[in-house]
C-alpha cells in the first residue's frame, strides 16, 4: 500500500512572515488528519526554510527545499549544499523541476548528481519528470519520461530508490489551469511504473510513489487521486493559500 503524498511547491513565493502565517493557519486545519495515512509537505524558498521548519514542528507537515547543489561545500558562489539543508532540519528536497530545466539549465546529468549528493546525507528527494506540449503533440510523452527517468536515476540502486518519490509533471499543465485528464495522468503514471520495472524490478515499481503535478486543485484532486497509479500531488498555485491546500489534503 502506497501512502498518499500531497506536497506544495511554493516556487519563488512568500516572505518569511507569509510562510509562518501559512503554517500557523494550516496547523488549526489539520486536526483530524492521520499522518500515518497521508504525507503532507511544503517545498519552500531557501529564505523561509529555517523559520518554517520551526513553525511546522509537531504539525506533521514536512518542510523541504526546491533545489540544491551537488557539492558538500567550497567555492560555489550562491549555491546551497545538501549538508546545509540537512543541518537546518529540512525533510526533503525537490529536484529537477521543469522550471529548473527550462530556466536554469538543469539536465538529467545535473539532476543525477544532485540526487546522489542528497542520498549521501540521507535527505529524501522528489524527482520531477515530464514532457512539454510540443513533445506531447509529437507523440513523445512516453519517450521523454523514459529519458528523464533513465538519465536522472542512472547508477542508483534499488535500495536507494526507497528514498525517492517521482513527480510526473506535464509541462503544458503547470500553472496553465490545463490539468491532464485522469486518463492522461494514469497512462503516464502506469508507464512510469513500467519503466521502473524494466530498470529495476517489480518491487521497486510497486513501492514507488508517483505524484501528479500540473494545475492540481480542490476541484480535480479527487478524480486524479482515484487513478490507481496516482499516489499524490506536487501542487504549485493551489498550495499557496492554507484554505486551498487544506482542501487538497482532505481530498
Ligand atoms: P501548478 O504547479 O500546480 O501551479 O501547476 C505545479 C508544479 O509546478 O509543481
Amino acid at each position: 500500500m502506497r501512502t498518499p503524498y500531497l506536497c506544495g511547491n511554493w516556487k519563488m513565493n512568500k516572505t518569511v512572515a507569509e510562510a509562518v502565517e501559512f503554517i500557523t493557519q494550516l496547523k488549526t486545519k489539520l486536526s483530524g488528519i492521520d499522518f500515518k495515512k497521508i504525507d503532507v509537505g511544503v517545498g519552500a524558498p531557501f529564505t523561509c526554510l529555517s523559520k518554517l521548519i520551526d513553525a511546522a514542528k509537531g504539525t506533521g507537515v514536512k518542510i523541504g527545499a526546491q533545489n540544491c547543489f551537488w557539492e558538500e561545500k567550497g567555492a560555489f558562489t550562491g549555491e546551497i549544499s545538501p549538508l546545509m539543508l540537512k543541518d537546518i532540519g529540512c525533510d526533503f528536497v525537490i529536484i529537477g523541476h521543469s522550471e529548473r530545466r527550462q530556466y536554469f539549465g538543469e539536465t538529467n546529468e545535473t539532476i543525477n548528481k544532485k540526487i546522489n549528493a542528497l542520498l549521501k546525507v540521507g535527505l529524501p528527494i522528489i524527482v520531477c519528470v515530464g514532457e512539454t506540449l510540443p513533445e506531447r503533440e509529437a507523440g513523445k510523452a512516453e519517450s521523454v519520461v523514459k529519458d528523464h527517468l533513465t538519465g536522472s536515476l542512472r547508477g542508483l540502486t534499488a535500495e536507494q530508490l526507497n528514498h525517492l518519490v517521482i513527480a510526473y509533471e506535464p509541462v503544458w499543465a503547470i500553472g496553465t489551469g490545463k490539468t491532464a485528464t485522469p486518463a492522461q495522468a494514469q497512462e503516464i503514471h502506469a508507464y512510469t511504473r513500467k519503466v521502473l520495472r524494466e530498470l529495476y524490478n517489480d518491487n521497486v515499481a510497486q513501492a514507488m510513489r508517483i505524484q501528479y503535478g500540473g494545475s492540481m486543485n480542490a476541484a480535480n484532486v479527487k478524480e486524479l487521486m482515484n487513478c490507481p497509479d496516482v499516489d499524490g500531488g506536487l501542487i504549485g498555485g493551489a498550495s499557496l493559500k492554507a484554505d486551498d491546500f487544506e482542501k487538497l489534503i482532505k481530498f
